[in-house]
């Protein structure tokens, strides 16, 4: 049936009068004369607030290594992010050692509880319900944050894990400044975190959000990652915080069990990796989708000298590559660990030979050819670190609570913010999430199940530069990414890579989403000719990058200028 499918879409193409001429294949990038470190020396930091770089710094300072410096980056973002991220819900990391030039991939994705059931999110006359897919206990996975810490620096880090989460601790007990985004993002989650008495007191103190330049405590959080950083898993997933967890969770009518929390794995996985002109991209596989939608575009990509084409050329073929990617996204893909996926047909150059036939030179593809779909806008939320040390070792790490807030409900006694990753399943199938993305039976919930996600972090190793990188931003990430990766190969530093302007095609809905000044007028007047609606939104993402130049062994870190409150820094 659906090998049927994918040969009605090369019809389509054919019946279209679609020719393989446009196909040309670009020679791979020379390598260079000059030697290639094989250590910077230094240590390159990029993520999306100040006090987390610095905290990375602060353990790379004590002997850590980058992924003691990614667990203290990761906590202490738990504490200054929690709109984007934190112990309350989970994160994929991809990571270099250097000793073994050995590439690992990290699931630390929430999990649904045992007793997860559909008809939860559904309203009584069938409807999808979108507040219990979005807030509240019944949003929630079970979290794979502090699990995943635990696993980084047990098996990964040089320092102990009370050394590495210290910084979070801190910060956590002695109080900061939060910076905008997170007095705007409690600003516009006031009326939902009202709803939970935990919620309102530690977001709202006094009944209000915090003002700006107030000093702002989480005592709770401390005291769960104070219990984590002495008992490592058992701080969190049994024991006390565990039983406040769960209690919490029931009482404000959700449905985990203590045995959710006792049973929940961290795994390793193997990273995805794709070829592209003489770049190797390692990034990530399922449960998250990114990785593949990366991998089947730039194996598109790889059949057309993008080099040689007009932007609006350009544009189009790397929209038409996005369009198809994101349409087996949501035919496909789920949790490999209840999925069987068809992974050696989408990651095939033949696959991807078989697409671009189906690529008209000057013509938009309507998504309604490809197949039958609906969707709604994306958003954009979670959070992203880079991080190379001295020796080499590379960290990507995306983590999220999923949005704005997450659930907004904290559990009572542990100052830990639940995600409401839940709504990254296909709760209802065919009907749209909280990023306008569609699914299928791939992705339906089950007992135990992860949800798929489109977290991509990445690293790219080129004839003589490397690139860790990734963003924040829902379905967007996907494409972030891929046109980071691109930027990255057209030979831009950290801060041109970041900065570089996005546009985002999803399949469904039909639209091109397009950052103001993403396009010339050219190029938005050819490529509405050739059948496009462009749609300008406001800037979106939040990409942290770093890159070690291989040749003048120097590192470059930045953080994304479109948010004033990240810091890459090198040291
Ligand atoms: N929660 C967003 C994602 O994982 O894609």
């Amino acid at each position: 049936m659906k090998l049927a499918l994918r040969w009605h879409v090369l019809l389509i193409g054919f019946v279209l009068g679609t020719s393989g001429a446009f196909a040309a294949v670009r020679p791979a990038s020379s390598t260079s004369a000059a030697p290639l470190a094989q250590r910077p020396g230094h240590a390159g930091i990029a993520s999306a607030n100040a006090l987390a770089t610095e905290a990375g710094f602060e353990v790379l300072a004590k002997g850590g290594n980058a992924f003691d410096a990614a667990v203290a980056v990761a906590s202490t973002l738990s504490v200054v992010e929690p709109e984007s991220s934190g112990i309350g819900g989970g994160f994929m990391a991809t990571m270099h050692l250097a000793a073994d030039n050995r590439n690992v991939f990290i699931d630390a994705r929430e999990a649904a509880p045992a007793a997860v059931n559909p008809k939860d999110y559904l309203n009584p006359d069938g409807t999808p319900n979108r507040d219990t897919a979005l807030k509240g206990p019944l949003s929630a996975g079970i979290p794979g944050e502090p699990a995943g810490l635990v696993w980084i620096a047990r098996h990964y880090g040089k320092l102990p894990l009370a050394v590495s989460l210290a910084p979070a601790i801190r910060t956590a007990r002695d109080g900061f400044k939060p910076d905008v985004r997170l007095l705007g993002a409690i600003q516009d989650e006031q009326k939902n975190l009202e709803r939970w008495p935990a919620s309102a007191a530690i977001f709202l103190p006094g009944g209000k959000p915090p003002a700006a330049g107030e000093l702002w405590r989480d005592p709770e959080q401390a005291r769960t990652l104070a219990l984590l950083a002495q008992y490592g898993d058992s701080g969190f997933y049994s024991g006390e915080t565990a039983q406040k967890l769960v209690d919490a969770v029931r009482a404000a009518g959700g449905n985990w069990s203590l045995q959710d929390l006792a049973s929940y794995r961290v795994k390793e996985r193997l990273p995805i990796t794709v070829d592209y002109r003489g770049y190797k991209i390692i990034t990530a596989p399922p449960p998250s989708s990114g990785g593949v939608a990366i991998a089947e575009i730039l194996n598109i990509l790889s059949g057309f000298d993008l080099d040689h084409l007009d932007q609006a050329h350009r544009v189009h073929l790397v929209i038409e590559a996005m369009r198809r990617a994101f349409r087996d996204h949501n035919d496909y893909l789920g949790d490999p660990d209840f999925v069987k996926m068809p992974l050696d047909m989408l990651l095939s150059p033949y696959y991807a030979d078989g697409l671009r036939q189906t690529i008209l030179p000057d013509k938009a593809t309507p998504s309604s050819m490809l197949a039958p779909s609906n969707g709604q806008d994306p958003g954009m939320h979670t959070t992203h670190f880079s991080i190379i040390d001295a020796d080499g070792n590379m960290v990507a790490i995306t983590s999220t609570v999923n949005y704005i807030l997450g659930s907004t409900f904290v559990a009572q006694g542990t100052g830990v913010l639940l995600n409401d990753e839940m709504d990254d399943f296909a709760l209802v199938p065919n009907k749209p999430n909280v990023y306008g993305l569609l699914g299928s039976k791939a992705n339906a919930p089950e007992p135990g199940k992860r949800m798929l996600s489109s977290m991509s972090p990445s690293i790219v190793i080129g004839p003589d530069r490397t690139a860790v990188i990734g963003s924040p931003g829902g379905s967007t990430i996907i494409t972030q990414v891929l046109e980071g990766i691109l930027a990255f190969i057209d030979g831009g530093d950290a801060h041109q890579v970041a900065a570089k302007k996005r546009f985002h095609h999803q399949y469904q809905p039909d639209v091109v989403s397009v950052e103001p000044g993403a396009f010339d007028p050219k190029t938005s007047q050819a490529l509405t000719r050739m059948g496009y609606t462009l749609k300008e939104r406001e800037p979106w993402g939040f990409m942290n990058v770093v890159i070690w130049d291989r040749r003048s062994n120097k590192l470059d870190a930045a953080s994304d200028p479109r948010r004033p409150d990240g810091l890459g820094k090198v040291q």
